[in-house]
């Protein structure tokens, strides 16, 4: 998660999929929680991942929801050549998209769900809300829309806090996973740990490629568009699981 102005590059990707297995928090966990929820869905029809990257949690919802079929779209070849190899066979179709550009954003058949992980926070705020009132128009009736993402701490102490939480987590995972601390050295070279950096200073940085918004603000305008059962269901390390329903 670099500071770097810009947009995402093939480099981002490729530095994301070396340290993804530890420098997600409990991502077994997160995975499982976003799934369930998908499958509890009150609706029928396709399922869409937004910046689906390397194609886990693509997959995980293939194994779970064998009759559905599954969008999987994501701005990098690689990422998208990464979940074709994990989710063989037709259900799944992969498209090349631009996060903000809205012109993707209509679907043949309304959706059961759309999900995305660690991507949305690539829009800022207005782009995130017009993002959501065009979910809100993709859901069936009853669908649910997922969002695992960073949030922006509201002080300098949230900072701090969810970046030792963060370092924490990955440490853990790496250890867990590798039983060295190689896994957390990788996160720690790539300076992914987007809350060491604290609030971004516009003079300095115009236009950062990461760009947060708070937990609150994210509710609220939820809420405001339309969703209903809007709910946190899941928070370490500036991180969060919500989800929010379209009314039947
Ligand atoms: C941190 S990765 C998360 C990948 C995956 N969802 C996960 O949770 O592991 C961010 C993903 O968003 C995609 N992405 C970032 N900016 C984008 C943009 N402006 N348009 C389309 N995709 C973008 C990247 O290609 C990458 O796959």
């Amino acid at each position: 998660m670099s500071q770097y102005t810009g947009t995402w590059s093939e480099a981002e990707s490729s530095t994301y999929r070396d340290l993804s297995a530890y420098a997600v928090p409990r991502r077994e966990e997160q995975i499982g929680l976003i799934v369930d929820r998908v499958a509890d869905a009150d609706a029928s029809g396709d399922i869409l991942e937004i910046c689906c990257g390397e194609g886990l949690l693509m997959a995980a919802l293939a194994a779970r929801l064998p009759d559905a079929t599954l969008l999987g779209f994501d701005g990098s070849d690689s990422m998208l050549e990464a979940t074709r190899s994990r989710v063989p066979g037709d259900r799944l179709v992969t498209r090349k998209i631009d996060l903000a550009d809205r012109s993707w954003r209509a679907v043949e058949r309304p959706l059961r769900a759309v999900v995305s992980s660690l991507a949305i926070h690539h829009l800022d705020g207005p782009g995130k809300r017009d993002l959501y009132s065009d979910i809100l128009e993709m859901l069936a009736p009853g669908g649910v829309f997922v969002l695992a993402d960073i949030i922006r701490p509201l002080n300098p102490a949230g900072y701090g806090i969810a970046a030792k939480l963060w370092d924490s987590e990955t440490r853990q995972r790496s250890l867990a996973l590798d039983g060295d601390e190689r896994g957390f050295a990788l996160f720690q070279a790539a300076d992914w740990n987007h809350f060491h950096h604290g609030e971004p200073d516009p003079a300095l940085n115009p236009d950062p490629i990461d760009k947060p918004s708070t937990l609150t603000e994210q509710l609220d305008w939820l809420r405001a568009i339309g969703f209903i059962e809007v709910d946190l269901h899941w928070m370490t390390a500036g991180q969060m699981i919500l989800s929010a329903v379209k009314p039947h």
